[in-house]
């Protein structure tokens, strides 16, 4: 099998990571997974079918039965179901169940864009291109404010702050996969940054990696 071109893009909350990997996936022509949107669907299925977020058995079994179709819901970029991803992805049996599917996404020919948590650390940590993406709780927390009162969502900034501060603090601090950037990952800080200069920066990090990437398997 001809190993594929991954594009690890790893970070907390609403670092800029999402709309790095949408603008690498575009311009490199590759498919792109937001992986977050597996844990989301998760935790706003388990809610919906009268279970306990928090019991692990619970959201191990709806993993497992989790379908594609349902990363399409706008339900699942809501704040309640942020918070609700958090709360499953402690789960082993959880993040188990939806290795396989992002690593068969990660894997498809020509290669793929994944942006998450781990995706550097655990499902691909041979990937040839990482990035950890981030930028000061302040400036995510503003950035995740305008989208979700965008979205028609009523929420104040110190609420929002507070969720990323909570987010952050779990997904660094639990003992399964937690958020961590990978010895090998470049760096991007986004907090002084447009989006513009964050993907240009991100695509000339993927470049230079692509060009190591060929040279090793041409040698
Ligand atoms: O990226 P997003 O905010 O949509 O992720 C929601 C939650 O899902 C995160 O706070 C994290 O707990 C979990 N997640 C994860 N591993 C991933 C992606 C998301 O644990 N690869």
């Amino acid at each position: 099998m001809t190993p594929a071109f991954v594009i690890a893009v790893d970070g907390p909350a609403a670092s800029g990571k999402g709309t790095v990997a949408t603008r690498l996936g575009r311009e490199l022509g590759l498919p792109v997974l937001d992986t977050g949107l597996l844990y989301r669907a998760v935790g706003v299925l388990t809610q919906g079918a009268g279970e306990d977020p928090d019991d692990p058995a619970a959201a191990a079994a709806i993993a497992i039965l989790l379908t594609a179709e349902r990363l399409e819901d706008p339900a699942l970029r809501t704040r309640a179901a942020g918070e609700l991803a958090s709360r499953v992805a402690i789960h082993p049996g959880v993040r188990a169940a939806l290795l396989d599917f992002q690593r068969a996404f990660a894997h498809q020919p020509g290669g793929a864009v994944l942006d998450g948590r781990d995706i550097g650390t655990v499902i691909c940590p041979e990937a040839p291109a990482k990035l950890y993406v981030t930028a000061t709780p302040e400036v995510r927390a503003g950035r995740r404010w305008k989208q979700l009162t965008g979205q028609g969502e009523v929420v104040s900034f110190d609420d929002v702050l507070a969720d990323i501060h909570r987010r952050d603090a779990r997904d660094g601090g639990r003992d399964n996969a937690p958020l961590r950037r990978a010895d090998d990952a470049a760096l991007l800080d986004t907090t002084e940054m447009s989006i513009e200069l964050a993907a240009d920066a991100a695509r000339r990090i993927v470049e230079a990696a692509r060009a190591r990437w060929e040279k090793s398997r041409s040698g």
